[in-house]
């Protein structure tokens, strides 16, 4: 190899103060583990000598706690996009220490390559290998190394040897040309392959690797289906079943996005049992524990993501079984929730809501409409775009404090325009062909708990004086004064 072998700290050694540094991968898998904790010991070091020393993190979505959550507490980032989901990370975003840009995960390298950043001055890729003359096998999430591999002055590769050679092939990195001269993607199914199983790289900009041996796998566990994500699954599959009936979703059925966590995980448990849908193709940003199961039993034919978030259980056993690997491809971010796509192939997308309101807009990012959770993600790419878009999350929270259908959503981060069905344990609302007045009756009376039912009946009486669009402004966010006052929503009133 042509590459200087480094130590992880003699590669922190080149990140300095005020870069802007790119990260490989998506979720855990496919990001960096040894470098960034070892800038973070940096970081520390400088501090402690009265010097300045914060970063700017480009990653492709969240990472893992080797990187945000070190380099956080570190107090090392100055900067960070385009999503995370670090609780270290978020506690810093939330008192304002650092500077988050919450941004749609497809467009934030295209947004780089139109220089809405400045200069990337520094990658950091983890892969599987990388040839003499700058091929690179990604690792087990993708994210927006392409890009960053092309606009980055200099690179530090972690080679990271429990990544199995199998996973040569299981990659397809297309980065699209920009306008004026940008052509269709050319992704006409799930399965289709657009580019090569390689990254490349200006051998010449790669300062070192740096070799490593770090489990792949995320480490929390799921939470198990419990009734309520059974009943949020079952909902899901009840309406896909009435979409085919009716033929608004044709026999052979369309591909899936799911988004991430726990209901995501209990609908997709829900669509292996419901055997009157089809077997189905992913089209889809993330890959959890609950899809290779799906592969195992052939109720999903084919996977595409940007990254394989499995538990190391889950990993283990999808490069223990060949026969699966010609059954997903491993993506950039750009691609795997590129719009274009979504939208010529027909993804029915199915993301969790923080709190949905009656007129159908949707809060996926901030809690209270102030407190950063996670980040929109994925979830407007795919949203915006979908053949039917479909929000999901349980109808209380909290001991029945928290009803997740308010009168107002108290941030948006998706509005009714893009929101075709919302699902909750209590059932489905359907917002197609309805004006605002009939899609508030249709979630109060199909949607949001029956505690909560009243108190929301009695808000649409107190609006309906006039408008198209109900609205009280002395009321509106009466839920979230009445959680933020008294820890609880059944106290909001509305008089
Ligand atoms: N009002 C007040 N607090 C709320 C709330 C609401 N309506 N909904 C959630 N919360 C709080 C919870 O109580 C919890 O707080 P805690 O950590 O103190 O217990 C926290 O917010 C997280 O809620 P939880 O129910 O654990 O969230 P989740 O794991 O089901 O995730 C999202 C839900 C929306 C945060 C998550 O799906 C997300 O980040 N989505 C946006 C990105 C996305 O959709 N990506 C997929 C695209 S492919």
């Amino acid at each position: 190899m042509i590459y200087p072998i480094l130590t992880a700290e003699e590669a922190a050694e080149y990140v300095k103060h005020g870069m802007n540094v790119g990260v490989s991968g998506f979720t855990a898998p496919g990001s960096p583990k040894v470098v960034p904790p070892a800038v973070a010991a940096k970081a520390r070091s400088e501090h402690e000598a009265g010097r300045e020393f914060k970063i700017n993190i480009f990653s492709g979505a969240s990472t893992s706690d080797y990187l945000d959550g070190e380099l956080a507490r570190a107090n090392a980032v100055n900067y960070r996009t385009p999503y995370q989901s670090s609780g270290d990370l978020r506690k810093s975003i939330n008192i304002g220490e650092i500077h988050y840009n919450d941004r749609h995960l497809s467009e934030l390298t295209q947004e780089f390559r139109y220089g809405y950043y400045g200069k990337m001055d520094i990658a950091i890729v983890e892969a599987q290998s990388i040839t003499d003359d700058g091929e690179i096998v990604l690792g087990t999430g993708v994210g927006n190394a392409p890009t960053w591999l092309q606009v980055a002055d200099k690179v530090i590769i972690e080679l990271n040897d429990q990544i199995p050679e199998s996973i040569h092939g299981l990659h397809d990195i297309y980065i699209p040309l920009d306008p004026p001269v940008r052509r269709e993607i050319p992704i006409y199914h799930a399965h289709d392959r657009a580019g090569k199983p390689t990254a490349h790289v200006d051998p010449k900009k790669v300062l070192g690797v740096v070799k490593t041996s770090m489990p792949l796998g995320k480490n929390d566990p799921f939470t198990p289906v419990d009734d309520t994500t059974r009943r949020i699954g079952e909902n899901v599959c009840e309406f896909l079943i009435n979409e085919m009936k009716q033929g608004r979703i044709p026999k052979s059925f369309l591909p899936i996005q799911s988004g991430v966590g726990n209901i995501a995980n209990a609908v997709l448990d829900a669509l292996e049992n419901s055997t009157e849908i089809p077997a189905f193709e992913m089209y889809t940003e993330v890959v959890q524990d609950s899809v290779l199961k799906l592969l195992e039993s052939g109720r999903c034919t084919f996977a595409s993501t940007c990254s394989m978030t499995f538990s190391h259980d889950a990993m283990m056993e999808f490069f223990a079984k060949p026969e699966l690997h010609d059954h997903i491809l491993m993506r950039p971010a750009e691609i795997s929730n590129n719009p274009e796509v979504v939208r010529r192939i027909g993804v029915i997308s199915m993301n969790t809501a923080i709190e949905a309101d009656l007129f159908g807009n949707i809060n996926s990012s901030h809690v209270g409409g102030t407190r950063l959770m996670n980040g929109i993600g994925g979830s407007g790419d795919f949203t915006r775009n979908a053949y039917t878009s479909i929000f999901l999350c349980p109808s209380i929270k909290k001991d029945d404090c928290i009803s997740t259908i308010v009168p107002m959503v108290a941030h948006v981060d998706h509005t009714v325009h893009s929101v075709d069905i919302i699902v909750t344990d209590q059932g489905v609302a359907d917002l197609r062909f309805k004006d605002p007045v009939q899609c508030a009756e249709e979630i109060i009376e199909n949607c949001a708990h029956p505690v909560y039912r009243p108190l929301l009946r009695e808000y649409l009486k107190m609006c309906k004086k006039g408008g198209h669009i109900l609205m009280d402004p002395d009321h509106a966010l009466a839920f979230h004064a009445a959680l933020n006052r008294e820890g609880d929503m059944r106290k909001a009133r509305f008089e």
